[in-house]
């Protein structure tokens, strides 16, 4: 914890600063990740997270030293993740700002085509630059370029002024209909005048402001974990390396679509131009049972073999009784001589979750860890 609150302490090292980076929706306090990470394994070991969001548990293990793998099947968490581990160097992040937004003018068609959210959302500069990065952006293959998306998608949208939209909440894309309504109903038809190349350099400029993280070798895999370990199990096995802590927090059962929430941000990145559920397997709200427990049991069980017969399991999850006993049957069935802990997260009116922080209203039941320890 000592360690933990040292290098979280405001913002005044490389590590706090790339900590923080990335809104998402149902994200672990980040002084939790460093304290799990700190408590639950020594330098040198192996974590890892199948269900790793933003990466708050990948990005916290590296920084402390311990190699650790990720699995994020959402492009935004993964991009997140996976450019707070190793982000490119900022003058290169700067050069391909100006020449994307140097051809902002070759999209005019695209841009005169835009439905009305759009032109009430972002100003014509905006509108136009972001219609540029969504052509040009190659962000699953070139690094400079994921940089660069991350960060134009952490500003996609959030309380006015403070990134490039009209009034929007910062973890959630609202829906195209929802937004034009409430924009009209609250007199907030026009869009913030902003030039969005001086804004992202400016953002840029801060976030680069203390160097970049120093990070044992760590990685985030872009995919679903449920294919994914199958591959990854295998080369762990081969390369003889055994995890001493794998720390999630896996979907919750009928709660939250990770994908049709992150709409706008996904649109970005090339898709679709709506909150429509994708219609892909592990890309919903998680509302068929059995398929989410035969997710959370295969993840888990593969999970299992890379495991040191002495480790930790940590698992945030739901309270709710299905995700709740679902997870606690699979990971004692998964892990059969560890000792279990439960530990129960009530929450009161007056608790700041990062959701209410963000300034989502609705409030959650409560959370719950599930410790499984063998030593
Ligand atoms: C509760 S969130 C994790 C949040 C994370 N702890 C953080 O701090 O950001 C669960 C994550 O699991 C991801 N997910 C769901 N199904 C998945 C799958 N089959 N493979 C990999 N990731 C998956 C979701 O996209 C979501 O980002």
């Amino acid at each position: 914890m000592i360690e933990t609150e040292k290098i979280l302490k405001g913002f005044t090292t490389a590590e706090a600063r790339w900590a923080r980076f990335g809104p998402y929706y149902a994200m672990f306090p980040l002084e939790f990740a460093f304290d799990v990470v700190e408590r639950f394994s020594k330098k040198g070991d192996y974590i890892l997270d199948p269900f790793a969001g933003r990466c708050s548990s990948i990005y916290a293990g590296g920084v402390l030293g311990r190699n650790s793998l990720g699995i994020e099947i959402n492009p935004v968490g993964w991009l997140y993740g996976k450019v707070k581990l190793k982000p490119a160097d900022k003058e290169e992040v700067i050069d391909r700002l100006l020449e994307i937004y140097g051809r902002r003018n070759y999209y005019i068609r695209a841009f005169e085509q835009m439905p009305e959210f759009f032109r009430m959302c972002y100003c014509d500069e905006v509108l136009k630059f972001l219609l540029s990065a969504r052509a040009s952006l190659d962000w699953k293959n070139n690094n400079v370029d994921a940089t660069l998306s991350s960060i134009i998608l952490i500003y996609l949208h959030a309380k006015l002024g403070e990134g490039l939209s009209n009034q929007m909440r910062m973890t959630k894309s609202m829906g195209m209909n929802y937004s034009v309504k409430w924009w009209k109903k609250n007199k907030m038809n026009t869009p913030p005048e902003i030039n969005p190349c001086e804004f992202i350099i400016n953002k840029i400029n801060w976030r680069y402001d203390k160097g970049k993280p120093s990070i044992t070798e760590s990685a985030v895999v872009f995919g679903d974990s449920a294919n994914e370990l199958k591959t990854i199990s295998e080369r762990a096995i081969n390369n003889d390396i055994k995890f001493s802590l794998l720390f999630t927090s896996p979907p919750y059962c009928s709660i939250t679509d990770y994908h049709a929430d992150q709409w706008l941000r996904l649109w970005l990145l090339g898709g679709e131009a709506n909150a429509n559920s994708l219609k892909e397997k592990h890309k919903g709200r998680f509302i068929n049972k059995l398929e989410y427990y035969d997710l959370l049991d295969n993840v888990f069980g593969l999970c299992s073999k890379m495991m040191k017969a002495k480790s930790t399991i940590y698992v945030r999850t739901d309270k709710r009784e299905f995700t709740f006993k679902s997870t606690y049957d699979i990971l004692q069935r998964h892990f059969p001589k560890h000792s279990v802990e439960i530990i129960e997260k009530p929450l009161t009116k007056d608790t700041k979750t990062q959701t209410k922080l963000f300034g989502d209203k609705s409030m959650k039941p409560g959370e719950v860890d599930i410790i499984l320890n063998r030593q």
